[in-house]
């Protein structure tokens, strides 16, 4: 590889689990896997679970480990995206094409196909397929990936080990991504992984790509620079602003709320959510909480409808104000 390949390679890609071994979590799945290396008895099988969780990753993982490394360059494993194919005809000919023959030399009688994806087909293409995995079953065992997986049919589940993989957990996400920043000779501090993992919710691939952007920033990554890269508002800004109201100062509220808006170009409804996120943190009572949660629910709406965003915010901020001033008297 070339520098610039290295250089330039996403890291999503750089640090994918080769082996079983390197997927974080899924262990329940990971466990079954091995178990299905163990005997080499494969069954077809349907990989479901949110994006970003290693459904893709852990089915080349398996393959390698049950072909060797060159897994796909000896024909053993082909990836079919079932969004990117042009329809169900098209799947069934690279199906027909790939499961017609068996590698010689191999003392497994059977390649491995992975349709990504799959509940994208329609039901229609999906009974259609589902005709295909029947006559190849002999040479070919499928793998399906799919985020919702009763968008599946039926028929389809049936005829598959279903393996449920679930978001990462907090610990799985700051551990990895600490390492892949180690390994990258990043400097990332605890609140900025807080936050990469917060904005992940659970989705690594979301995680890692999170990183890699902050990371051509600036090779010290602070909660700024993850909150920069998000197009997000820090929690001291959005913080800076709601207290300004509440103290009074509205004409200073309005100043830095344009400066979110007009200079930073950040979206009202990111406002919002920032607002929202920052209310339970104010000095409020919890009935005037509850009131302002109301009425940002009120803003959003209006907002989504095309309401103008200062106009809206400030409306917002008003009524903050005077909750401060009703707590005083
Ligand atoms: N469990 C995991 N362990 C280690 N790395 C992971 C894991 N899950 C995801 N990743 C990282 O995120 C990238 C994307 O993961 P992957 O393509 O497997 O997601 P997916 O579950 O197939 O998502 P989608 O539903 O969007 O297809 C991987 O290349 C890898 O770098
Ligand atoms: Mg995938």
């Amino acid at each position: 590889m070339s520098l610039a390949t290295v250089t330039t390679l996403p890291w999503v890609e750089k640090y994918r689990p080769k082996t079983l071994d390197d997927v974080v979590n899924q262990e329940e799945v990971i466990t079954s896997l091995k178990n299905i290396l163990k005997t080499k008895a494969v069954p077809h099988m349907l990989f479901a679970g949110p994006p970003g969780v290693g459904k893709t990753a852990t089915a080349h993982a398996f393959a390698r480990d049950l072909y060797g490394q060159s897994y796909i360059e000896d024909g053993w494993f082909i990836e079919i995206n079932a969004s990117d194919e042009r329809g169900i005809q098209t799947i069934r000919e690279k199906v027909k094409m790939f499961a017609r023959q068996i590698p010689m030399g191999g003392e497994i009688g059977f390649k491995i196909l992975l349709l990504d994806e799959s509940d994208q087909l329609t039901d229609d293409a999906q009974h259609a397929f589902r005709r295909v995995m029947e006559q190849y079953s002999a040479t070919c065992r499928f793998i399906l990936a799919a985020n919702y997986s009763n968008r599946i049919i039926e028929p389809i589940q049936s005829r598959c080990a279903v393996f449920r993989f679930r978001p990462l957990l907090k610990k799985d996400i700051i551990d990895r991504i600490r390492w892949i920043a180690e390994q990258e000779k990043l400097e990332v501090d605890d609140i900025a992984l807080e936050t990469i993992y917060e904005f992940s919710e659970g989705d690594m691939r979301r995680a890692i790509n999170t990183l890699q952007a902050a990371a051509s920033i600036s090779s010290k990554i602070d909660e700024k620079t993850v909150y920069y890269i998000l197009g997000y508002i820090s929690r001291g800004e959005i913080r800076k602003i709601l207290e300004l109201a509440m103290g009074g100062n509205f004409t200073q509220a309005r100043d830095e709320l344009r400066k979110l808006i007009y200079v930073q170009g950040l979206a009202g409804s990111d406002i919002v959510s920032a607002i929202y996120r920052e209310l339970f943190y104010l000095d409020l009572s919890e009935e005037d909480k509850l009131e302002l949660l109301d009425l940002l629910g009120e803003v959003d709406y209006r907002i989504a409808e095309g309401g103008t965003e200062e106009v809206q915010l400030m409306a917002f901020l008003a009524q903050l104000a005077s909750k401060k001033k009703r707590r005083q008297t």
